[in-house]
């Protein structure tokens, strides 16, 4: 297995172990480590070592200037023997050692973990390279490789009993970046990997084909401007990719906007990261291309099949989920879809947004909006939609009145609201271009389970897009675009004996009723959360 594999497998571990608030809590970390910039700051090719001496966990101190008489030096910085992706790399170099050492070059391993931590690591690794004690992060400082372990983090690694501000002797827990470099016997670093997600480590391959250019005598520094053809690669050092995303880096990283290079400099390195880690051919990336001009190309003003292709990837749900901030047992988010439509006719309670003929089984769908605590709102606002018994909305079926099966509700003093409509049927997402086609070569169906939309908005409560699934479909468990989540299913009664229907809504004809309390997480409503609709498509 590979190290990327073993990282991968442990990514995978860690994920399925931790609740969403801790997940959402460690992302953040990365991403502040990222946007504080502390990899692109530190020491890099090009630059000489700081000449350093520290103690060996075998005794004695371990000179860098010694060690380099004898030829280049790898060096690993790890964060200590409490992090798994640690453990993982310090026996993936291990296992190279000899590769290595046959390259006549020396490796060492340094972290701030104190020297009977520093132990335990050597030992439950059976590492037999010297592993170097960095008191106070010392040395890591001079690499510019250290950072503080954000405290939220801090409390979950507390709460598993890793406390490393104390394993590093330490009052706070700082830590380097894990970094690997290769110095060449100039002192002078020819290779360095360091990345703000600390589950990323050097690629053992690479490392050793820099120590191999190394040993061949191709010692120009990696970022050496190309010789002329006749000359090329006589002397160079190849250029690693990771080298070329660290320039790009470089380069987004004056955005005049902040967030813009945040987002930049994220989507750079998990691209230039996946193309690694996938090995991306050039004619893949060309497909990919072609695929998203296809996308492109069958937009329109009624059409946006990059939402769509969000939509069946998930990521529409993701990002709602995060955004959306509701407190447990409130009201949870769903997708819009592309066929909301702003501005729907403003409805008195009991109104029927059913205005067409033949529009489906007729549905009273009532109860009241509440908010955490069981107190009514009144005024929230419902903004509801949805298709026709035939499953298509009034913006693609001409057939149908304008605005048909759309309305504007206000909650009553008391919180309550009533509607009809009709009862929701499944329907398919359009699958006529490169969306349908990302669904076939993928064996998925097209189809989204039966569903009510709703968008709720009150002052003081935060605006929710959602939609409300019909419990005894039968795509429930594998809508196209992700929607459902188990708070949303809901079940409609058939009213249908006379008494029944005579007592509930004072009419003959039996309909489907849903009872249903839409429970509201305090805060800021959105005045532009969502897209303001589309234009009606015919
Ligand atoms: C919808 O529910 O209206 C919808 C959502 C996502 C993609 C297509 C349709
Ligand atoms: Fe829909």
């Amino acid at each position: 297995m590979s190290l990327e594999d073993e990282l991968e497998a442990q990514r995978q571990r860690a994920y399925a172990q931790r609740s969403p608030q801790e997940r959402k809590v460690r992302a953040a970390a990365v991403t502040a480590v990222a946007n504080a910039q502390t990899a692109e700051r530190a020491l890099r090719e090009g630059e000489p070592i700081p000449r350093f001496q520290l103690p060996s966990i075998e005794g004695g101190l371990v000179d860098a200037g010694l060690l380099l008489e004898r030829g280049p030096l790898l060096i690993s910085f790890y964060r200590g023997g409490w992090c798994p992706y640690c453990n993982i790399e310090l026996r993936a170099l291990q296992a190279r050692l000899p590769e290595i050492e046959a390259l006549g070059a020396s490796l060492v391993a340094i972290s701030p973990e104190l020297p009977d931590r520093t132990l335990m690591t050597v030992e439950s690794n059976a590492l037999t390279f010297p592993v170097l004690f960095d008191k106070g992060n010392e040395v890591a400082r001079q690499f510019r490789l250290t950072h503080q372990i954000d405290p939220q983090v801090v409390r979950y690694q507390l709460g598993n009993g890793n406390d490393v501000a104390t394993y590093n002797g330490m009052d706070t827990a700082e830590v380097p970046l894990p970094a690997a470099y290769v110095v060449d016997a100039g002192g002078v670093v020819r290779y360095a990997f360091v990345d703000a997600d600390y589950t990323r480590r050097a690629d053992p391959d690479v490392v050793i084909r820099v120590l191999h250019d190394l040993a061949a005598g191709r010692t120009a520094p990696p970022d050496a401007r190309p010789t002329p053809a006749s000359g090329a690669g006589a002397g160079t050092v190849a250029m690693s990719s990771e080298q070329i995303t660290a320039k790009v880096l470089a380069a987004v990283s004056r955005a005049k906007d902040p967030r813009v290079g945040q987002i930049l400099s994220a989507v750079i390195r998990h691209a230039h990261d996946l193309a690694r880690e996938i090995r991306l051919q050039p004619r893949e990336l060309l497909a990919a291309a072609d695929f998203l001009q296809r996308c492109g190309d069958i937009s329109d003003e009624a059409r946006h099949e990059f939402i769509l292709l969000s939509d069946v990837l998930g990521l529409t749900m993701v990002v709602d989920t995060e955004a959306a901030g509701v407190t447990d047992g409130a009201l949870e988010t769903s997708v819009l879809g592309p066929f909301y439509r702003a501005d729907a006719p403003w409805e008195p309670t009991g109104a029927n947004i059913s205005r067409g003929t033949g529009d489906g089984e007729p549905a009273r769908i009532h109860g009241r909006v509440l908010d955490t605590s069981g107190t009514p709102v009144s005024g929230a606002v419902l903004d509801v939609w949805g298709t026709n018994g035939r499953g298509l909305y009034e913006n693609v079926d001409q057939s149908q009145p304008d605005y048909n099966l759309r309305g504007r509700f206000r909650s009553a003093a008391d919180g309550s609201y009533d509607l009809w409509t009709v009862k929701p049927v499944s329907y398919p997402i359009p699958d006529d271009g490169p969306v349908g086609d990302l669904l076939a070569v993928t064996g998925r169906h097209n189809m989204r389970p039966a569903h009510f939309h709703v968008i709720a908005s009150a002052d003081g409560y935060r605006t929710i897009v959602t939609e409300l699934y019909t419990d005894d479909d039968p795509y429930l468990d594998s809508d196209a675009v992700f929607g459902v989540k188990p708070s949303l299913v809901i079940h409609y009664n058939h009213i249908d004996d006379g008494e029944a229907l005579a007592a509930a809504a004072d009419r003959s004809e039996p309909y489907w009723d849903l009872e249903y309390d839409f429970i509201l997480t305090p805060g800021q409503a959105s005045s532009t959360g969502f897209s303001a609709g589309r234009r009606r498509a015919v």
